[in-house]
């Protein structure tokens, strides 16, 4: 049984106070729910405040670079977030890679040095709407992941929790139907399976991303390869962001 997974990705919002705040409310709400692992991706400011008001969260970079130190002005090294104790990081997210113009292959760079911190890495994978409608969504998430994962041993994959995330999905209300995200999941699988092994893609968690709410996040939750959401929109209230998880838990 793989355990869900659903993260919080807080994208560019919040202040300190507002996490706080947050985290209070979660954490005093979801004291019951032992049957899910529960997130929030933050800010790189706002780690510090999140780790230490936190006691039950996994707490997430959104990025970091794929070198520990060095003169990359404005970038978060992996290694200085694994010093904060922050556990995890998003790596690949189609924001960094539209605005932001990062590569698969930049991806896969970043990938080897935040494991090779310790951290654990939310790989993002997902289609264009142009590619979706033109069928080319399984041809491209497979490319996507043999890039990212290149020279990442089986070993690793421990740490690593596939998103898939279909760009037109983001921030849109739009979204593929339960059925059509579990296809491409049980796809992610098989891919992990030519690239691995079946017992490592029996194991890995993959998670669906892409305007997940508290009314839709179970059809996605019951498919068979779907052990997650990563949530951006509706993560950023505490109510609903505690009725996703108490719609799971
Ligand atoms: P959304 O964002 O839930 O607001 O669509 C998801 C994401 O970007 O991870």
């Amino acid at each position: 049984m793989r355990r869900p997974i659903i993260i919080g990705n807080w994208k560019m919002h919040k202040n300190i106070k507002e996490t706080q705040d947050f985290i209070h409310e979660v954490e005093k709400q979801i004291s019951k729910i032992d049957n899910i692992d529960v997130g929030i991706a933050v800010s790189a400011p706002l780690l510090e405040t999140a780790v230490k008001t936190s006691n039950k969260l996994i707490i997430s970079a959104q990025n970091c670079y794929s070198q520990n130190s060095g003169a990359f002005t404005g970038e978060v090294s992996p290694e200085l977030l694994q010093s904060l104790k922050v556990t995890a990081v998003v790596l690949g997210h189609s924001e960094r890679k539209t605005i932001f113009h990062e590569t698969e292959t930049m991806i896969n760079e970043k990938v080897i040095t935040a494991l090779a911190n310790n951290l654990q890495v939310i790989l993002c994978c997902g289609e264009t709407e142009t590619e979706y409608s033109n069928n080319q969504t399984e041809t491209i998430v497979r490319e996507q992941l043999k890039i990212n994962l290149m020279n990442v041993p089986e070993t690793a994959l421990a740490n690593i929790v596939i998103a898939y995330e279909p760009i037109w999905a983001i921030g849109t209300g739009k979204t593929p139907t339960a059925e059509e995200a579990q296809k491409v999941c049980y796809f992610i699988r098989t891919t992990i399976t030519n690239l691995y092994s079946e017992a490592a893609s029996n194991k890995i968690r993959i998670q669906y991303g892409g305007s997940v709410n508290p009314n839709n996040i179970n059809d996605f939750l019951q498919q068979n390869d779907i052990d997650g959401a990563l949530v951006g929109g509706a993560s950023l209230n505490v109510d609903s962001f505690l009725n996703l998880l108490l719609a799971k838990g």
